[in-house]
């Protein structure tokens, strides 16, 4: 598109000549005047209102001054799902839905996947910044030495039926670490926050691994402190009798970058649950059960599995056209396909597809890729899902690699988890850090029944 402006053509500031597309149109120029505000008529009253516009929003408590009388109680928005309104300000991580941008503190998640760490990016969230050496050193070392859990909470997941689910296990373990830090109330300690921080990162490898050998009935492994996080959790995992494990360096790498790219999604609904929960003054303990409850779910977290049971079901290439009609007679959903802010391709599909190659390469290819990738490919050539954007996102691949990496399904939303626990407690912290927070309280739209007398028994 072309673009002259009329200063070159007529009198300044009145507008630019476009050529768009071999037609040429106008666009106005800013009149002098221009503010960033929204003028309002109340066509009720006939009133108009001028509200300020701000970063792209005008703000939700400007329309209570709307009104059609005194005792009016004003204008309310109305969102369910929350599909357009912002919950809050963020510096932390800044996604471009159109454009399949994913950035960390304004660092492209495939620059951090292929050269970071996670521990680094942990950081990076939390703090806002990339450590220095003896930062990262510092961090790592702390990490470290907070992986032990007390051992009331090896008792507390021998408790569990053999067969629970680890997500389950997860969301009741994290909220029992509540009661074994019981400092951890001091919300509004940075210091206090911080040490929250540390040991919750630290931690939940812990108990996902218990969770892991408490299903298989093996005996729990405790953390290695000579390897790095991702190792001391495949030691964890998957130790049996040798005096000392050793992780695979590729399957090592593939799940430190598996957790980079879980690391952190702005307002998701997880995220969004530890901040609306942690907005009480709750501790991070209890505020992170709330998070992981949420993030259990198949829409959400619980989609990687629900991935590989989906291309279980379909079964082979030749039967992905029949699923794909289902999926578009709404019968089923694609999982692993669509979102609600990416309209092109999760950048983080893009980097975990890539890796799969690496993985399948050490242990040998997942038969379910042949039909991943072909139903990838149906999918996105068909006008059903092109019109809704739907496209593969975060979960569509990972649980490919966790199955190749002999993790059993329902351990994947675990595994999201270990990746999501710096970006959560980041999020909180920076909620607790925001001054126009207060505890989160949304309003309703009541259109239930108007005062009526209590009705005895015997009359109904
Ligand atoms: C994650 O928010 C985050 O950032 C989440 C996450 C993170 O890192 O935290 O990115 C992680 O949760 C990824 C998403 C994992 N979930 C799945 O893969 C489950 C399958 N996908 C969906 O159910 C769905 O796409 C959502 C939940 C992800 C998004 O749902 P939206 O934005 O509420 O969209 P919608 O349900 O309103 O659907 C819009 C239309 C509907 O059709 P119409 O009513 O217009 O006819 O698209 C259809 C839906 O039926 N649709 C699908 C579909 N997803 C949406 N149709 C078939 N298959 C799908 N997967």
């Amino acid at each position: 598109m072309a673009r002259w402006s009329a200063k070159s053509l007529a009198k300044p500031d009145v507008g630019s000549l476009l050529i768009d597309r071999g037609t040429i149109r106008y666009a106005p120029a800013r009149m002098a005047e221009e503010k960033d505000t929204l003028t309002v008529t109340d066509n009720r009253t006939g009133k108009t209102y001028e509200l300020p516009v701000t970063n792209g929003t005008i703000s939700a408590m400007d329309l209570r001054q709307i009104k059609v009388s005194d005792d009016d109680f004003g204008v309310m928005s109305y969102d369910p799902a929350y599909k357009n309104t912002a919950s809050t300000k963020s510096k932390i991580t800044f996604i471009d839905g159109d454009k399949g941008i994913l950035r960390y503190r304004g660092y492209p998640i495939e620059q951090l996947a292929e050269k970071s760490s996670f521990l680094e990016v942990a950081h990076l969230l939390y703090n806002g910044e990339l450590p220095t050496k003896d930062e990262l050193e510092k961090f790592q070392h702390s990490i470290t030495h907070h992986t032990m859990v007390h051992e009331n909470i090896r008792e507390l997941v021998d408790a569990f039926r053999y067969d629970a689910h680890p997500m389950g296990m997860l969301v009741s373990t994290i909220g029992a670490l509540s009661t074994f830090y019981p400092d951890a109330k001091k919300i509004d300690s940075k210091e206090n926050r911080q040490l929250q921080f540390h040991r919750l990162v630290a931690k939940l490898p812990t108990i996902a691994a218990y969770a892991f050998r408490h299903r298989r009935g093996l005996p729990y492994v405790y953390p290695d402190n000579d390897l790095s996080y991702s190792g001391n959790f495949l030691n964890m995992l998957f130790k049996m009798t040798e005096v000392k494990y050793t992780p695979n360096p590729v399957i090592e790498k593939a799940l430190d970058v598996l957790f980079i790219l879980h690391a952190d999604h702005e307002q998701n609904c997880s995220t969004s649950a530890m901040r609306s929960v942690g907005s009480s003054h709750v501790d991070a303990y209890s505020a992170m059960a709330a998070a992981c409850a949420a993030l259990y779910g198949p829409l959400h977290g619980g989609a990687n599995e629900a991935v590989v049971r989906m291309l279980e079901e379909i079964g082979s290439v030749s039967n992905i056209g029949d699923y794909v009609q289902k999926a578009k007679g709404g019968e089923v959903r694609l999982m692993g396909f669509g979102h609600r802010v990416y309209k092109n391709y999760d950048p983080r599909a893009k980097v975990i597809k890539k890796m799969a190659y690496q993985v399948f390469d050490e242990v040998g290819k997942n038969p379910l890729i042949d039909i991943a990738l072909e139903l990838e490919k149906i999918a996105l050539d068909d006008e059903y899902f092109v019109k809704r954007s739907l496209y593969p996102n975060v979960d569509f691949y990972s649980g490919l690699i966790y199955q190749s990496m002999g993790l059993p399904m329902d351990l994947f939303p675990v595994l999201f988890a270990i990746g999501r626990a710096p970006g959560w407690v980041s999020q909180w912290n920076e909620m607790l850090e925001d001054d126009e927070q207060k505890i989160a309280r949304p309003r309703q739209v009541y259109l239930g029944a108007g005062q009526r007398d209590y009705v005895p028994m015997s009359e109904r």
